[in-house]
């Protein structure tokens, strides 16, 4: 799949493929302010935990840019103003606060022998934003490798939501596992639980794996238990947006009673993320931020009312699975097995030696 995140340099545009009309329709949005990513952030254009974290370095970008159109003292308060304003544009990914954090620190490194020009942000910003999104499918291709191996020839892997291609910046977490897998010469075949309301997995996963050949079958959420009490589920894996320090992890509503039900049927379960998805300042999953969605994605089908007018809906976007409940997390170094905490400590300890994101 070419990439559905595309930085055009020269225009100031960043190409978002519209996630909220796949299936049907490869539609394309262009965004050429922090105001417009931070509008298609929200409103879902492009979601996933590492794609909103590269589309929110393309944003810094693009702040750089208005930013450098109004030079002086007070552009440079409005650059930290919009870094601000896209770090906070969705509260459950950590990988979005990850990416501003990281264009902030490759300014403060660059400006420890003086201030930049504004042009010079611009260029700066650019080249961190591309390196974030050439590294982000690199890292899912080396996690696919290392949790392809716990998948076995014949298995059907079910996943919920969409942790692909469209996902990432490209290959996929918990889809890339299962490319992998393919890729070796396994034969394994998915179930994608359809994940109500946004629909990311009848709609996003079923499009990109169909499109690879790879064997798919939608399902709705509510036929989980029934499908692995009839033993076809010999592996879950999904992704995840934010791991705490413990290894507890928030993913989208509904993973946590998969998880539940996997534990009582032992299907093996598995969060396949990048180690910059693990908060190391959140303690435990009672400290991560869950976001709560428009009523409308629940009230509302295809532009249709179906639940009675003046009602109130619960519309919770994460959940979170205790670490007790989870097999394995699969990353760029290697599958962390429980108990998580010293094991995660050690992790992103290794990586801050080696200097890896
Ligand atoms: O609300 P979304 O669609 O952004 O939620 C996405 C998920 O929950 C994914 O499983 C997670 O971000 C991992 S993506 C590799």
């Amino acid at each position: 799949m070419d990439s559905h995140i595309r930085f055009d340099a020269r225009e100031g545009v960043l190409h978002l493929l519209d996630h909220r009309r796949l299936p049907e329709m490869e539609a394309d949005v262009a965004c050429r302010t922090p105001d417009e990513v931070i509008d298609a952030l929200q409103t879902m254009v492009v979601r996933g935990a590492p794609a909103i974290g590269v589309t929110a370095a393309f944003g810094c970008a693009l702040a750089a840019r208005c930013a450098a159109a109004n030079a002086g003292a007070p552009a440079r308060q409005r650059l930290e103003d919009d870094l601000d304003r896209i770090a906070k544009a969705r509260p459950t990914a950590v990988n979005l606060g990850w990416a501003v954090a990281r264009m902030r620190g490759a300014l403060a490194a660059a400006e420890a022998g003086g201030a930049l020009a504004p042009d010079e942000i611009v260029a700066l910003f650019d080249r961190e934003a591309y390196a974030i999104q050439q590294e982000d499918e690199a890292l899912c291709r080396r996690l696919g490798r290392f949790g392809a191996d716990l998948l076995h020839d014949g298995d059907q892997v079910l996943t919920h939501c969409n942790a692909g291609a469209l996902a990432t910046a490209g290959y996929g977490t918990a889809l890339g596992v299962i490319r992998a897998a393919v890729e070796q010469g396994k034969r394994i075949s998915v179930i994608a639980d359809e994940t109500r309301p946004f629909l990311q997995g009848a709609r996003l996963t079923a499009w990109e794996l169909a499109r690879d050949g790879i064997p798919v079958t939608v399902a709705c959420d509510n036929a989980c238990a029934h499908l692995m009490s009839r033993g076809m589920v010999q592996a879950v894996v999904v992704g995840a947006d934010r791991i705490a320090a413990n290894g507890d992890t928030a993913n989208k509503i509904g993973t946590l009673g998969v998880a539940i039900l996997a534990e009582h049927f032992h299907v093996p379960f598995y969060v396949a993320a990048p180690l910059s998805t693990i908060d190391a300042a959140t303690p435990d999953g009672t400290a991560i931020p869950i976001e709560e969605r428009p009523a409308e994605e629940v009230t509302h089908m295809g532009g249709r009312r179906i639940t009675p007018e003046g009602v109130p809906v619960l519309n919770f976007a994460f959940d979170v699975t205790p670490a007790a409940l989870i097999g394995g997390i699969i990353t760029e170094a290697g599958v962390l097995r429980p108990p998580y905490g010293e094991v995660i400590s050690r992790a992103l300890a290794t990586r801050r030696g080696g200097g890896e994101r």
